[in-house]
């Protein structure tokens, strides 16, 4: 089992990096408060695999959003983690193999991905640094 140590400290409110985690992409994003004000205004009957931002992020960090980077449906991965990146109509993130789109809790919003994109075992050891895995 390894893990991996990410200093976050350099991830602007709004940005996102990739990152990796045993050999697969790592999405961690710094959510503005916008966007946090936006996934909890979902309901989640509105969701097909319901699950609050909350649930998905730690208490008292609920910016930084981590997540594996790898689209639910087929495995390809998804855009919007990067500069200038395609976000999707969601906001999230966006996987151009077959449409999936993910909103700013990364969870599936629409196409044909049956999940959200999974969040790793992680914790901050610190402000700035998380150890996931
Ligand atoms: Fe992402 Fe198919 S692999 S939509």
């Amino acid at each position: 089992q390894s893990t991996t140590e990410l200093d976050v400290s350099k991830i602007a409110p709004g940005q996102a990096i990739k990152s990796s985690f045993r050999k697969q992409p790592l999405f961690v994003r710094n959510l503005t408060p916008a966007e946090i004000a936006e996934a909890n205004a979902v309901p989640l009957s509105e969701l097909r695999d319901p699950q609050t931002l909350a649930e998905r992020t730690k208490a008292g960090k609920e910016n930084w959003l981590i997540t594996l980077g790898v689209c639910t449906h087929l495995g390809c991965v998804p855009l919007g983690a990067g500069e200038g990146e395609n976000k999707g109509p969601f906001g999230g993130y966006f996987c151009p193999c077959h449409g999936s789109a993910y909103d700013t809790a990364a969870r599936i919003r629409q196409g044909p991905a049956p999940t959200n994109l999974q969040v790793p075992e992680y914790a901050f050891t610190n402000d700035t640094t998380v150890l996931v895995g």
